[in-house]
């Protein structure tokens, strides 16, 4: 890996994001969020106006804080999808106005692989002090001999598992830069389905992280949910059903009574328990198909630590996860760190014609080839 510094931005959806790294070595990683609370979702016009705003900053505190400049930097990297595409178009203006006015290559990412990749980053001595006083007092014990080595050292092919509030996606990566999509959700993402299970029952959006503390404390098997997608033959999950069905069971309890504290700690524990049980019973059959040596989680979701225990047990695999909660969700560390394998692969643009011939890919699948 070369000891090259990137700029990446990341604009795919409701974070203005911009980070500096080195490889697989993060010196900063800025996320400026916005608040869609009172709308219970992402408004894409909302989200818009939010970047134009925010991306510039960003961009300054990354460099700022990894204390670099432009002229320090070997490339910009950006998202040119998947995501929200008023969003996206935010992020790639200013990142080829950047590379314009520096005379720098610009390399554009898909963010689905960023998200693949994101337990690869490792934290630069700085955040590391930082971040393992957080993996301590979050009392996490097992994972924390999986912090990624440098990538020559790591097995492949290995499964990568995205879920956010956007995706679930199952990725076989045979190498870096060689993927397949197995699986994919075909309604609603984990993260979505669990976000609308706690507006059911009036949790803050988005409800993953509530869901998670509250499900620790009651029976994961008082509500049983039936498993979607068992009988499908093939690696894709569903949550809609599961969706409906919650609503279905909380409507008949409201019509009696007001939910107990224990009744809405036990629909958490079982809600969670039915999606993530989904998912493992697909990463259980697409372990029974292909090879991996490891399992890469990456998202939103990758922050819960049922759904890492729950993956480790059933494939007996090692789980490798982003090394901070900024990491697991939408971040522009992600995208540097992707870029910087594009970048030793000489995958990026440096004529004028090349950067203006860009245009954000609201739908890009992590597999496509052009
Ligand atoms: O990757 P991300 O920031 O962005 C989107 O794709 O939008 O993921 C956000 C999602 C939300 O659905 C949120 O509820 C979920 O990640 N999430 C969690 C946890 N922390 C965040 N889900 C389960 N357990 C958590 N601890
Ligand atoms: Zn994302």
């Amino acid at each position: 890996m070369q000891n090259s510094l990137i700029l990446a931005i990341d604009t795919s959806c409701d974070d203005s994001s911009a980070a500096v790294v080195r490889g697989q070595e993060v010196l900063s990683n800025i996320i400026s969020s916005q608040s869609h609370a009172e709308y219970g979702g992402v408004f894409p016009t909302v989200a818009k106006q939010e970047h134009v705003k925010n991306t510039r900053p960003v961009v300054d505190q990354a460099l700022k804080t990894a204390g670099a400049n432009f002229s320090d930097l070997a490339a910009i990297a950006v998202t040119q999808g998947p995501g929200l595409a008023p969003a996206l178009e935010v992020g790639i203006a200013i990142a080829k106005e950047l590379a314009l006015e520096h005379h720098l290559p610009l390399i554009s990412v898909n963010h689905i692989e960023g998200h693949a990749l994101s337990p690869l980053a490792r934290p630069s001595d700085k955040l590391l002090e930082k971040n393992l006083d957080a993996l301590k007092q979050s009392g996490e014990t097992i994972f924390d001999r999986y912090f990624a080595k440098p990538v020559e050292q790591m097995e492949f092919p290995t499964l990568s598992i995205v879920v956010s509030g956007g995706h679930t996606d199952f990725i076989l990566i045979e190498k870096i830069g060689v993927y397949h999509r197995l699986g994919y959700t075909l309604d609603d993402a984990a993260g979505e389905a669990l976000d609308k299970f706690g507006r059911e029952l009036g949790l803050t959006y988005p409800a993953g992280a509530e869901i998670e503390q509250l499900a620790k404390q009651g029976n994961s098997h008082k509500y049983p949910f039936p498993i979607p997608m068992t009988t499908s033959g093939n690696f894709n999950v569903s949550f809609s059903g599961l969706k409906t069905a919650v609503k279905t069971m909380i409507e008949k309890m409201h019509a009696n009574h007001e939910l107990t504290n224990q009744e809405k700690i036990d629909l958490c524990s079982s809600f969670q328990y039915a999606v993530f049980h989904a998912i493992t019973y697909k990463v259980q059959k697409i372990q029974a198909h292909y090879h991996f040596s490891t399992i890469f989680l990456g998202g939103g979701v990758a922050a819960n630590h049922s759904l890492r225990y729950a993956l480790h047990q059933a494939t007996e695999r090692p789980i490798y996860v982003p090394y901070s909660m900024d990491l697991c969700r939408d971040n522009a560390a992600m995208i540097g760190l992707v870029a910087s394998f594009k970048l030793e692969r000489g995958e990026v643009l440096t004529s004028e014609v090349a950067m203006n011939g860009i245009e954000r890919l609201p739908k890009w699948r992590v597999d496509a080839t052009d």
